[in-house]
């Protein structure tokens, strides 16, 4: 994690409204990488983050990544549903990844991600937050259009080995 996200604020549990009980969003630390490596397979195969490059990102520079537990019954502890991550450069913020247990999706916890992100990143005085999503996930283009996010360019076969053209997509923060 980097040292920005290691301030008192950040690390804070924020409790949030999704209707799964009464989730908190948390900084995600290395225990949750195995997780992480599990979400990743099932949201973005072929093209997932493995254990190892989820590891590098987690641990690099100016990093902040967030997660939600959503409970899973009487005596299961809750685990984690949802997460997303920032890089911000000195300049602005880039959305590194946000995903959704499939189990729990179209809740709200996209949104409470995104504002999360966006958030944080206003509050380490980013110009900006760019994103890049794949041109054919309607669900993720729907979420960031939403929260004002516009196509910047479309950059060819960004996606391998898919294939697949990408948007990058800002949002300005002043
Ligand atoms: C994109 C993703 C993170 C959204 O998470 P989510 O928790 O389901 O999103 P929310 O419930 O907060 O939805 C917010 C809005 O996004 C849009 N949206 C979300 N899922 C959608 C879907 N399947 N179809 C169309 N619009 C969708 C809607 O505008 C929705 O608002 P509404 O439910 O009031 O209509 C989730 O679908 C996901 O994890 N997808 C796979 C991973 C991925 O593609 N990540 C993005 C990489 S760039």
């Amino acid at each position: 994690m980097s040292a920005g996200a290691r301030d008192a604020d950040a690390d804070a549990e924020v409790p949030v409204a999704t209707g799964l009980g009464a989730p908190a969003l948390r900084v995600l630390t290395e225990a949750d990488l195995p997780r992480l490596a599990e979400l990743e397979e099932l949201l973005f195969a072929p093209s997932a983050w493995s254990l190892s490059m989820l590891t590098e990102e987690l641990g690099a520079q100016g990093r902040w990544y967030v997660g939600v537990d959503a409970p899973q019954g009487d005596d299961t502890p809750p685990r984690l549903v949802a997460y997303a991550g920032l890089w911000f450069d000195g300049d602005v913020g880039q959305v590194m990844t946000i995903g959704v247990d499939p189990a729990v999706q179209r809740r709200g916890l996209g949104t409470v991600l995104l504002e999360a992100l966006v958030a944080r990143a206003r509050e380490l005085g980013a110009q900006a937050v760019l994103l890049e999503v794949r041109v054919d996930n309607e669900p993720a283009l729907a979420l960031y259009r939403r929260h004002g996010f516009e196509v910047l360019a479309r950059r060819r076969r960004y996606y391998q080995p898919e294939d697949v053209d990408a948007f990058t997509m800002g949002l300005p923060l002043r």
